[in-house]
């Protein structure tokens, strides 16, 4: 695949097929994606790569964590507070939270439904296989961009093989079960986590066209000749 075919092609897929994807395609992926630069080449990432009954489980502790410690309601090490965020970074928020609930044709004030489809994070979308990017704390924050561009190397490269992928930050708030269930050493942060799988085409979130700013809304150019 031409890498510009991954990148236009490359959606956060909230739906996914029931149809497995094998140990030897995710080692692929990471192996193409350990490329990636870092600092002082410190190659910062640790990988969690579950699937199958492992998966069930996180998702099943996650969820009886989740009832006790309401999601959204533990301090998170490395959240920009929403009083903090201003324009245009607020709307393109908005924006895109919105056309999530178009997408599915849910109404902007069913809490309840709203409610349901943040909770599919705890099912990776449907997905077979979940991924957890970690960083050993002393490198943070310094390395946290390391781990980002890895994660984007992940998302490019599972485009070669078919694959589609969704970003999950939502996974920090239940670090304390991430931690227990993949036996994760406490001085590694849970940055984020991954669904990666096969798209469900059909999926209505699927449908969800994100827009993006021009270049010059966001680059100043400066001393080029032509
Ligand atoms: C670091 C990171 C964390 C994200 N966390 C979540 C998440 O927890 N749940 C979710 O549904 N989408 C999540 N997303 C997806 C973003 O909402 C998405 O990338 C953005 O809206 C742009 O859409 P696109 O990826 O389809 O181009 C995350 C994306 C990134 C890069």
């Amino acid at each position: 695949m031409q890498l510009t075919d991954a990148i236009h092609s490359r959606i956060s897929t909230r739906g996914f097929l029931n149809k497995p994807v094998p140990e030897a395609t995710v080692r692929q992926i990471l192996d193409l994606a350990r490329h990636a630069p870092s600092g002082s080449n410190m190659q910062p990432w640790q990988v969690h790569a579950v699937s199958g009954k492992r998966l069930e489980e996180v998702t099943q502790k996650s969820l009886i964590f989740a009832e006790q410690n309401p999601i959204g309601s533990r301090k998170k090490e490395f959240q920009t507070p929403a009083e903090n965020i201003t324009q245009p970074y607020k709307g393109r928020r908005y924006a895109v939270g919105m056309g999530l609930y178009d997408a599915l044709g849910i109404d902007r004030k069913d809490r309840v439904r709203r409610n349901q489809q943040l909770m599919q994070n705890f099912y990776f979308f449907g997905a077979p296989v979940g991924l957890f990017f970690c960083i050993h704390r002393s490198l943070m924050p310094g390395q946290l961009g390391d781990l980002g561009i890895f994660m984007g190397n992940v998302m490019l490269a599972a485009r070669e093989f078919d694959l589609h992928t969704c970003a999950q930050g939502f996974w920090q708030d239940v670090q304390p079960v991430l931690h227990e269930v993949l036996d994760i050493p406490e001085d590694n942060f849970i940055f984020n986590g991954m669904a990666l799988g096969y798209i469900d085409p059909k999926h209505p979130a699927n449908s969800l066209v994100s827009g993006r700013e021009d270049v010059d809304v966001f680059c100043q150019f400066d001393g080029f000749e032509q």
